[in-house]
């Protein structure tokens, strides 16, 4: 299988493998939120470190900010969040569960068929009956009832800050990083002496009420995201066109170009401009990076034109000036902004989703993540060929050591070589490395080791043989992204 997986599988692969668990799983668990274990918390880590190296590290006009998760309650009147950050809610009247009435088509529907004299079918989502041809009009989860007209749920989390529970303590929990930005956009402006254009990235945790999370972390209650804020002169032109609408194109084919980098499939990506009606209040225009997940072709990623709506709105309600000096017109302008605001654990999903293969080698299954190296959650395991021989075990724990210092590296000794290669192939491990009875000799029979190990390769499964003393080395031209042909040419080959 070269490409479609099931949701299910990767579900049961995260959970199998460690790399994504139920929340709260020993108490029924609940169906909106997360926990990454040890291997998914290195690939959520990577892909964050991935992006802010990118955007914040690479690019000379980006700076980064952490700003808190509980802000001031005006922050969300002032951004429109308050009035508008709602999704339109509809009730069964029969089972009285509730249902975000512009996503339908993604809840799979129960439904009991006239045609086949009430026989009952779990439809898949966006799919009419075979029998009868209905669509969805019926409640989607028990079949019966009807559904009310639609009406406004907001969105945000709310609490209290401080002791006493009343209006006045009332704030959010932050539904997006982006106004964390907007209201230090003075204080960065001016530490770091600035000059427009300019961004403002962040990652950090994010947190709606969905009406219907799910689709496993694709749609959740407490997610993360990377956002940049990126701040242009609106009196500037580029190519004699207004600079904000060519930095908007920039951004999508740059934050599209991204995912492809990584090693996302180009037949799985796509871009999608929003139609005017579907525009979020602030935004002048849209595009999503969208992704094929198993459910579909879904938002990934969103590129927005914010104008100058959100600094604005903060100076009307903040009574503080946010706007910028344009020296040369002398003049005080209040910036555009493009934002491109992508979700990590969307992003988390869409790599392991992409990098999942399932191969016949020797007649046998093989299922691997093709991660990019960046991204593998662990980078090099050190397996001994027989862990019943001292020297062999112990050689593998001071390679292990060694490399442990500049790459995550694993020893594992639980099972024959063929099962650990196996299960590196399956969380994406992309180099392994073998100690064996060549390596270390054999004191007993006076045989000298000719201090060699074994490098494979998790792709090809090509193996090489190579001196301890260069393993350093050849790891750090891999890791810097040499192509494995070129590096493998200087060794002879190993027998598999
Ligand atoms: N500041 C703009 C903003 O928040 P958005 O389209 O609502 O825009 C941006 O969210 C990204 O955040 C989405 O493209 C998606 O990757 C991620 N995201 C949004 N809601 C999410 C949820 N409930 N669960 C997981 N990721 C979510």
């Amino acid at each position: 299988m070269s490409g479609d997986v099931s949701m299910d599988a990767i579900v049961s692969l995260c959970k199998r493998r460690g790399f994504v668990f139920q929340s709260s799983e020993i108490y029924g668990g609940t169906g909106s939120c997360w926990d990454y274990g040890p291997l998914g918390v290195e690939l959520k880590n990577n892909v964050k470190r991935a992006w802010w190296r990118d955007n914040v590290h690479l690019r000379p006009d980006l700076v980064g900010l952490d700003a808190s998760i509980l802000m001031h309650a005006s922050v969300w009147k002032a951004s429109g969040h308050v009035d508008h950050f709602s999704d339109p809610m509809v009730d069964c009247k029969a089972c009285q569960r509730r249902f975000r009435a512009d996503a339908p088509d993604e809840i799979p529907w129960t439904h009991y068929c006239p045609a086949t004299k009430g026989n009952r079918f779990e439809i898949p989502p966006g799919e009419p009956c075979r029998h009868c041809g209905a669509r969805r009009t019926l409640c989607p989860a028990c079949g019966k009832g009807e559904l009310t007209a639609p009406r406004q749920f907001n969105l945000m989390f709310k609490t209290f800050m401080g002791p006493v529970e009343d209006e006045a303590a009332v704030t959010y929990l932050r539904p997006e990083t982006a106004q964390g930005i907007f209201v230090n956009f003075d204080n960065v402006l001016q530490a770091m002496r600035l000059k427009l254009p300019f961004g403002i990235a962040q990652i950090g945790k994010a947190f709606r009420n969905e009406i219907t999370p799910g689709n496993f972390i694709f749609r959740t209650r407490e997610f993360e995201q990377m956002e940049i804020e990126f701040f242009v002169n609106p009196l500037d032109t580029l190519d004699g066109r207004p600079a904000d609408e060519v930095w908007h194109e920039r951004w999508i084919q740059e934050r599209f170009a991204w995912y492809g980098r990584y090693g996302i499939r180009p037949e799985h990506l796509r871009l999608r401009t929003h139609e005017k009606g579907e525009l979020a209040h602030y935004a002048k225009g849209t595009s999503d990076v969208e992704y094929r997940f198993p459910i579909g072709w879904s938002e990934l990623e969103g590129i927005a034109n914010r104008t100058d709506f959100d600094l604005k709105q903060h100076a009307r309600w903040s009574g503080r000036s946010l706007t910028y000096y344009d020296e040369e017109r002398k003049t005080h302008v209040v910036p555009y902004v493009i934002e491109p605001s992508a979700g990590a654990d969307r992003s988390v999903l869409a790599f392991l989703v992409d990098a999942y293969r399932e191969e016949e080698v020797r007649g046998e299954k093989r299922v691997l993540l093709r991660f990019h190296r960046d991204l593998a959650p662990v980078k090099v395991a050190v397996l001994p060929l027989l862990k019943k021989r001292p020297e062999i075990v112990r050689v593998a724990g001071e390679i292990r050591g060694r490399l442990a210092r500049r790459w995550v590296a694993t020893y594992d000794d639980t099972a024959a070589i063929g099962r650990l290669y196996r299960r590196q192939d399956e969380v994406g491990t992309p180099f392994c490395v073998t100690v064996d009875v060549q390596t270390v000799g054999d004191a007993d029979k006076g045989e000298a080791g000719d201090g060699k190990v074994t490098i494979r390769e998790r792709d090809s499964m090509e193996q090489i043989r190579v001196p301890i003393a260069a393993l350093e080395t050849v790891f750090a031209e891999l890791f810097d992204g040499a192509a494995w042909s070129g590096v493998a040419g200087r060794y002879p080959a190993a027998r598999p």
